[in-house]
């Protein structure tokens, strides 16, 4: 089968389209013929050596695919071949045909196209989990979400939406800006021209948000301690900035904050039936039409080395998928 590989740690020039065997199946393993995987920012990392997960070239990137089912491990009982799928395997999604694990593969809905199943699961999976039950949050409760345009971001915005609260939204431009508007952001700051601070003071009649979703961290994340509201949470998603943030516990003291640390993969790898759970109430929205996902772009799977530039130069909105 064709796969891209990654050689060498690096950056995506280290991604080479290769002809290698197919993955073998496990008993509790399920064969997708990929028809799209999607592009994360974190596939960056892994190429880079720089993810909480370390695989030691040569080795396939890419942990979320869509296709169809085209065999299946003895112990499987909830898909079978010819199924419309999507799916999280470890790795080795940039390919082919990749093999997931039954409890990380998902039938997906008719109306459900591939592209957008190939970048649905880890982004809205991230945001719901870490909203809902990591976070709590409640109708009525005003969410500061940056990033807002983004693979994660713009999940969060429909997902806050979907669930009540006032969501702010937070981008570097006027054009992903006006994306998270139409996505159900209520208010909108772009945070390359104006002061997060200030606007979300000024939106919130100077009370400031219950929640803060951050996916991109650095400064963004030091603007968002000084405007959550006593009492607030602050969910750490990740870091696109590049900064990791360092946090001064006297303002968390005289806020009674209280900070989240979230890692989607954690669940994916030692509690995966948590997230089925999620993605039953996502896929109940998707068909009630509640979440519109974007795939800003789509490029063939020899072109995922570009695709990952994409994400890096910050040219994206919604999620970037490979089609194979
Ligand atoms: N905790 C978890 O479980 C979990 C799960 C999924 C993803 N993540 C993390 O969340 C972050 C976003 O992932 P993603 O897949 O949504 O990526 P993405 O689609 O590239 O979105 C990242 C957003 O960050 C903003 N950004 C600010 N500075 C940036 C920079 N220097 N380079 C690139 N983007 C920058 C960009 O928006 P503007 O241009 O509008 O600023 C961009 O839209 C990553 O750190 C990823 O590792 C964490």
């Amino acid at each position: 089968m064709r796969a891209v590989v990654c050689t060498a740690l690096g950056d995506e020039s280290s991604l080479t389209l290769a002809e290698v065997p197919p993955p073998p199946l496990d008993t509790d393993g399920v064969r997708i013929g990929v028809r799209a995987a999607g592009v994360n920012f974190a596939d960056m990392l892994v190429i880079s050596g720089k993810y909480q997960f370390k695989p030691d070239p040569p080795f396939i990137p890419g942990f979320e695919v869509a296709g169809e089912v085209l065999e299946v491990g003895p112990e499987v009982t909830t898909c079978r071949p010819g199924d419309r799928v999507m799916a999280v395997p470890d790795f080795g999604g940039f390919a082919e045909q990749v093999v997931a694990r039954e409890v990380h593969t998902h039938v997906i809905p008719p109306s459900m196209d591939f592209a957008t199943a190939a970048g649905f699961p880890v982004a809205y999976g991230t945001s719901h989990h870490a909203l809902v039950v990591r976070a709590g949050l409640k109708a009525g409760e005003t969410l500061l979400v940056h990033g807002a345009a983004g693979g994660v971001g713009l999940t969060a915005v429909e997902i806050g939406q979907a669930l009540g609260a006032t969501v702010i939204g937070t981008a570097g431009g006027p054009d992903k800006v006006a994306v998270a508007l139409r996505h159900g952001a209520r208010h909108g700051i772009d945070y390359k021209s104006e002061d997060i601070r200030e606007q979300v003071k000024m939106l919130t009649d100077g009370r400031g948000a219950d929640l803060v979703y951050d996916p991109v961290g650095g400064a963004v994340f030091d603007a968002s301690l000084r405007c959550t509201t006593a009492g607030g949470r602050l969910l750490v998603i990740g870091f696109a900035s590049g900064t990791v943030p360092q946090i001064p516990a006297n303002i968390l003291l005289v806020k009674n904050l209280t900070v989240i640390g979230y890692d989607w993969g954690a669940y994916r790898r030692r509690e995966p039936s948590v997230l089925r759970e999620s993605y039953r109430q996502l896929l109940e929205w998707y068909e009630a039409g509640k979440l519109k996902p974007i795939v800003s772009q789509r490029l063939p799977l020899a072109e995922a080395a570009k695709a990952l530039a994409l994400l890096k130069s910050r040219k994206a909105t919604g999620k970037l998928v490979l089609e194979v």
